[in-house]
C-alpha cells in the first residue's frame, strides 16, 4: 500500500455554536457544516485522512465540540483517521478531550504533521517551542518521506494587509525547521475563510474556505465575499506530487449581515 495515492479531506473554520440555530454573519453554522459535509460523503467515505483545521467552535464550549464531534461521526466512517486542531476561536484542550491527540498521521510515502499555532487570547498564531521541537522531530523521523504539514494559521502572506497582520507570528522559525529537513511538499491552512495558493522555500500552501463565512481576497479590509462555503480535496502520489483543489458548495442559506465585525 506504500506505493498508492493517499486521499486528504480537509474541512475548516466551521464556527459552530452550543445553539445549532444560531447564526454567524447571517450563516446558520451548524446546517453550513451539515451542507457541505453531506456534498462531500463520497470524499470523507474514501478518504485516508480527514483534518479539521481550527475555529472549530465559535464559542468555544465543550458541549461545541461535543455536537462537532456527533455531526462529523454522521459523514466520517470510524475507520477513517481525523485529527483536529486548533485555531484562535478553539479551546486546544477541549479539542484534544473530544477528538483526540493530533498525532502525526502516517499514510504511506507520505507523513501528515498537525500543528497548534493557538495562542491564548490572541487572533494571530504561534507555535511553541515544544511545538516546533515536535515538528523538527517528525520531519526527521519522516525521513525519506514527502511532508503535509496542517496548521490553523497562514504561514505565508495572502495579500490581505488586515488577515496578513494576524496570521502565524513566527513563520520564520517553522521555515528554518522545514529547510533543515527538505521533505515538506505542501502546508494547509485554514483562518483566511478563502482559497488560496502560494509557495515559499519550495513548499506548497494551500489556504481553504470556509464552511461559511469567506474573506474577500486581496482586500485590506475585513470584507467578507458572496461566495458558496467549501471544503478541499487532496491526493497525494508516492513521487512527492500532490493534486488538490477546493470544492465549493451550493445551497446554503446565505443572509450575510455585512454589519459590525467578525
Ligand atoms: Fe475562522
Amino acid at each position: 500500500m506504500t506505493d498508492s495515492v493517499r486521499r486528504v479531506v480537509q474541512i475548516t473554520d466551521t464556527h459552530l455554536f452550543a445553539d445549532p440555530a444560531r447564526e454567524l454573519k447571517g450563516i446558520a453554522t451548524d446546517a453550513a457544516l451539515r451542507a457541505v459535509l453531506a456534498a462531500a460523503r463520497d470524499d470523507l467515505t474514501a478518504a485516508d485522512l480527514v483534518l479539521l483545521t481550527g475555529d472549530l467552535a465559535h464559542d468555544e464550549r465543550d458541549e461545541t465540540y461535543q455536537r462537532l464531534r456527533a455531526l462529523v461521526a454522521e459523514y466520517v466512517p470510524v475507520d477513517v483517521p481525523l485529527r483536529a486542531i486548533p485555531g484562535n476561536h478553539d479551546d486546544p484542550a477541549l479539542i484534544a478531550a473530544r477528538f483526540g491527540a493530533a498525532t502525526v498521521a502516517n499514510l504511506g510515502g507520505w507523513v501528515c504533521v498537525p500543528l497548534d499555532s493557538h495562542l491564548p487570547g490572541q487572533v494571530e498564531g504561534r507555535l511553541s517551542v515544544v511545538e516546533l521541537a515536535r515538528l523538527d522531530d517528525a520531519l526527521r523521523q519522516a525521513c525519506g518521506r514527502s511532508v503535509l504539514i496542517a496548521v490553523h494559521h497562514h504561514p505565508v502572506d495572502v495579500g490581505s494587509l488586515w488577515m496578513d497582520g494576524i496570521a502565524l507570528t513566527n513563520h520564520e522559525d517553522l521555515f528554518v525547521i522545514i529547510r533543515n529537513h527538505g521533505n515538506v511538499r505542501a502546508i494547509i491552512n485554514g483562518h483566511i475563510h478563502q482559497e488560496f495558493e502560494g509557495e515559499r522555500d519550495g513548499v506548497r500552501v494551500y489556504g481553504t474556505p470556509s464552511t461559511n463565512v469567506q474573506f474577500r481576497a486581496r482586500s485590506d479590509q475585513p470584507l467578507f465575499a458572496e461566495l458558496e462555503p467549501g471544503y478541499r480535496r487532496l491526493r497525494l502520489y508516492p513521487d512527492g506530487r500532490i493534486e488538490t483543489e477546493v470544492v465549493r458548495v451550493g445551497g446554503v442559506v446565505r443572509n450575510l449581515d455585512l454589519d459590525g465585525g467578525y
